[in-house]
C-alpha cells in the first residue's frame, strides 16, 4: 500500500532517470527509497515551472521588516540567480558531493546559496545564526566543506550581529579549511575580507556563468543539518534528493491545500529544519509562492508584525512556533492587531516546533476564527509526522494534540519493552519501519550511530525520543522528551551540551542543567553548580561567568540567562543526578523523590534556588 502511495506521489517530480525500485529494504539502516532514479532537485524546485511557463510566477518574496524591504522574485530570476551562482561556485571548484557550510541569516542569498548547492549536487550545511563560533567549528568540522558561504551580518532587533568575525572566530578553532568564503556584504556592517581565503559573494555571483542542473542519485545526499543530540555532540542528519522531493511536494496540497500561485508563510529561519523545508524546497517543488520573513514576532515593530504580513502578501497559510504566538499574546492578549488588518486570504495557521499548550492554541483559534493545525515532526523527519489535513478534510481540533500520522507513518506508543501501550497511554512514541520518504535514511557518515541512536531500543521501529499518547481515534499527543533535551522557543538544545560548557569552568566541580517553564519560551535552561573545594570568589561573579560562557561557546539561542552555585546536588546512592526530580521542584511540582536518593536533605537544601 505504502509503495503504491509514493509511487503515485513519485509522478509530481520530473525524473532524469526513472527509479528502478521505489523502496529497497536492503541498503542503509532501514532502507532507501526510489532506488536507481536521478533528478535535480534545484531543477525541480525552478527550472521545470520556468520550462512549463511559470517563469513569471512570484517565487518568492522577501519581507525585511529589519531593513523595511519587501523585494519580489519570479521563478526565472530565481532560477538565473541560482545557476550563476553555481557557476560561481563550480569555478571555486565544487563538484558533486562536495560539502559547503552555510551560515547565513534570513536573506534571499541564503535560498540562493542553497538552491546553487543543490544544482551543482553538493551537500549543504546550514548553521543557524544564533549559534557561536565553537559551534559552527564543529559542524565546519564535521562537513569538511570546500566552500563557505555567509553573510557579513544579521539583523537583531536593537543589534548588529557581525556573523563574519565569528566565521573569522570559527575558523581559527576548526581543524579543516574550506578553499573559499563567499561572503554576502550587508550595508549593516561589511566584513573584512581575508586575503587568498574571502571573496564577495556578489562579485562572484555576477561573475558566474550559469551552471546547468547536475543529474544526481535519488539517493544521493542533498543536504546535512546538525541538530542537538544529547551529547554535546551534534547529530547530522542526512537528507536525500528523491525520497525528500517527493515527499515534500505531495506535503504541500495534502497538508496546507496551498496551490501554484498561492502564497504560504514559514515564519522560521533557513537554519531550522521546518525552514528548509517549508521556506525553501517544498513551496518551490509545489511551484507556490514562498514568503521568506527577517524580522520577529514582536517588536519590528510591533505584535501586529505577522498580520501586517499576512495582510501585505495575501497569504493563504501561516506557519509559525507556539512560542511566536505566546509573545504576540502577551503584548496584544484582545488581538486588536489582528482586527486591525485584512486577512481576508487567509485560511489556516500551521504550528509545529513544540507542542501548542491548549491556552494559546484556543485563544489563537478563537481570535484567527480559522482551523489551528498542530503538527508534530523532527530534523530527522524533514516533515510532519502528524498533522491535519487540508486537502482531504480537516479531523475534529484538538488542542494539545499533533493531530495524526501522516500518509507513511504508523505510531504508536511503546512500553519499555516495546509493547504496545493501550490507546490514550502515555509510552516511548515510535514510528513502525521503514520511515517514509523524506526521513533521513542515516546520520553524516555515521550508519552504526543511526542504528544505535534510533533504531536498536524497540527492534522494527524508529525512536522518536519522545514520549507521548495515540489515542482511540488515532490522534497523537506528544508531551516531551524521554532524553535530556529541552525545547526552547522552539529550538531544540541539549542540556548535556551545556553542561559539557558549565564544566569546563575552572571553578565548578560538578553541574547539572535542567529545563524550566517559561512562559513564553515554553522552556529555559537553568543551571546548577557545586563549586570545586577551597573556591572563595564570589557567587555571583562566578554565576555571571557561567552565562557569559553559555553565551560565548553555545550562543545567544541556548537563552542561558540562570546559574546558581549549591552546595550538593542530589544523587542517587549509585551516583546519578536526580535532573527530573530537580526539574519538577523548579517548575513548581511535587517532586518525585526515588527510593534510591542517597541524601533526602540535599533536596530540602535546594529549596528557594529556583
Ligand atoms: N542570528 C544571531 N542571533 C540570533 C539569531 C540569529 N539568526 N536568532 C536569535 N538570535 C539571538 C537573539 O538576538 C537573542 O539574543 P539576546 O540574548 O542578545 O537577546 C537570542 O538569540 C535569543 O533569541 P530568540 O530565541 O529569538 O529570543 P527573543 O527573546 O529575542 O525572542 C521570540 C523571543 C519568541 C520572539 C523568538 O524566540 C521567536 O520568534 N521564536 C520563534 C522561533 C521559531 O520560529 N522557531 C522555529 C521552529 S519551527
Ligand atoms: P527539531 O528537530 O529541532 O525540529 O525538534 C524536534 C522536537 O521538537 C520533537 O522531537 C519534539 O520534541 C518537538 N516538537 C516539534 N513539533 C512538535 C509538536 N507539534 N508537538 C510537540 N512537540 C513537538
Amino acid at each position: 500500500m505504502s509503495e503504491l502511495y509514493w509511487a503515485e506521489a513519485a509522478k509530481a517530480i520530473d525524473w532524469i532517470e526513472p527509479y528502478e525500485q521505489v523502496f529497497d529494504a536492503a541498503q542503509g539502516p532501514f532502507g532507501r527509497w526510489f532506488v536507481g532514479g536521478v533528478l535535480n532537485t534545484a531543477a525541480n524546485c525552478l527550472d521545470r515551472h520556468v520550462e512549463a511557463g511559470a517563469g513569471e510566477r512570484v517565487a518568492l518574496i522577501w519581507d525585511s521588516a529589519m531593513e523595511g524591504k519587501v523585494v519580489h522574485y519570479t521563478y526565472r530570476v530565481l532560477r538565473d540567480r541560482v545557476a550563476k551562482l553555481a557557476g560561481a561556485m563550480a569555478a571555486r571548484g565544487v563538484v558533486k558531493g562536495d560539502r559547503v557550510v552555510i551560515y547565513m541569516p534570513m536573506v534571499p542569498e541564503a535560498a540562493i546559496a542553497m538552491l546553487a548547492c543543490a544544482r551543482l549536487g553538493a551537500v549543504h550545511s546550514v548553521v543557524f545564526g544564533g549559534f557561536a563560533a565553537p559551534e559552527l567549528a564543529a559542524r565546519i568540522d564535521a562537513a569538511t566543506p570546500k566552500l563557505v558561504i555567509a553573510a557579513s551580518c544579521g539583523l537583531e532587533p536593537g543589534r548588529v550581529v557581525a556573523y563574519k568575525p565569528i566565521l573569522d572566530a570559527a575558523l581559527d578553532i576548526a581543524t579543516h579549511r574550506p578553499d573559499t568564503c563567499l561572503i554576502f556584504q550587508r550595508d549593516a556592517a561589511p566584513a573584512m575580507m581575508v586575503a587568498g581565503r574571502d571573496e564577495d559573494f556578489s562579485a562572484a555571483e555576477a561573475a558566474g556563468m550559469p551552471h546547468e542542473p547536475v543529474p544526481v542519485a535519488a539517493t544521493d545526499p542533498l543536504y546535512v543539518l546538525y541538530t542537538s543530540g544529547t551529547t554535546g555532540k551534534p547529530k547530522g542528519i542526512v537528507r536525500d534528493n528523491g525520497g525528500h522531493a517527493v515527499a515534500l511536494v505531495n506535503s504541500v496540497p495534502l497538508i496546507f491545500d496551498v496551490r501554484p500561485g498561492e502564497v504560504m508563510w514559514t515564519a522560521s529561519d533557513v537554519g531550522w529544519v521546518v525552514g528548509h523545508t517549508y521556506i525553501v524546497y517544498a513551496p518551490l517543488l509545489a511551484g507556490v509562492t514562498s514568503v521568506m520573513y527577517e524580522g520577529k514576532p514582536v517588536g519590528t515593530p510591533d505584535a501586529g508584525a505577522f498580520w501586517r504580513v499576512c495582510a501585505q502578501h495575501r497569504v493563504k497559510t501561516l506557519f509559525t512556533a507556539p512560542t511566536a504566538l505566546r509573545a504576540i499574546k502577551q503584548q496584544d492578549p484582545d488581538g486588536a492587531l489582528i482586527a486591525a488588518y485584512d486577512l481576508s486570504a487567509l485560511e489556516a495557521l500551521f504550528l509545529a516546533g513544540e507542542r501548542c499548550d491548549p491556552p494559546t492554541a484556543h485563544w489563537i483559534a478563537a481570535l484567527l476564527d480559522r482551523p489551528v493545525i498542530d503538527n508534530w515532526w523532527q530534523t530527522e523527519t524533514g516533515w510532519p509526522i502528524s498533522a491535519r489535513f487540508r486537502q482531504t478534510g480537516l479531523t475534529p481540533f484538538k488542542a494539545g494534540s499533533g493531530g495524526r500520522a501522516c500518509p507513511g507513518y504508523e505510531v504508536q506508543a511503546l512500553d519499555p519493552d516495546g509493547a504496545l501501550m493501550p490507546a490514550g497511554e502515555v509510552g516511548a512514541l515510535a514510528i513502525r519501519l521503514p520511515l517514509p520518504p523524506g526521513c533521513a535514511p542515516t546520520l553524516w557518515n555515521d550508519d552504526d550511530g543511526y542504528r544505535r541512536a534510533y533504531l536498536e531500543a524497540y527492534p522494527g521501529w524508529y525512536r522518536t525520543g519522545d514520549a507521548g499518547a495515540v489515542d482511540a481515534d488515532g490522534d497523537i499527543w506528544v508531551m516531551g522528551r524521554t532524553d535530556d533535551i529541552i525545547n526552547v522557543a522552539g529550538h531544540r538544545l541539549s542540556t548535556g551540551a551545556m553542561e559539557e560548557v558549565l564544566a569546563a569552568h575552572p571553578d565548578v566541580a560538578e553541574c547539572a542543567v535542567i529545563g524550566r517553564h517559561d512562559a513564553v519560551k515554553g522552556e529555559i535552561p537553568f543551571g546548577l553548580v557545586v563549586l570545586k573545594a577551597g573556591v572563595t570568589r564570589d557567587e555571583a561573579v562566578i554565576a555571571a561567568e557561567l552565562v557569559a560562557l553559555v553565551r560565548e561557546r553555545i550562543g545567544p539561542v541556548a537563552a542561558f540567562r540562570h546559574a546558581v552555585v549549591v552546595q550538593r546536588l542530589p544523587k542517587t546512592r549509585s551516583g546519578k543526578i536526580l535532573r527530573a526530580t530537580m526539574r519538577q521542584m523548579a517548575n513548581g511540582q511535587t517532586p518525585v523523590v526515588p527510593p534510591t536518593i542517597e541524601d533526602a536533605s540535599v533536596l530540602e537544601s535546594l529549596a528557594g534556588k529556583f
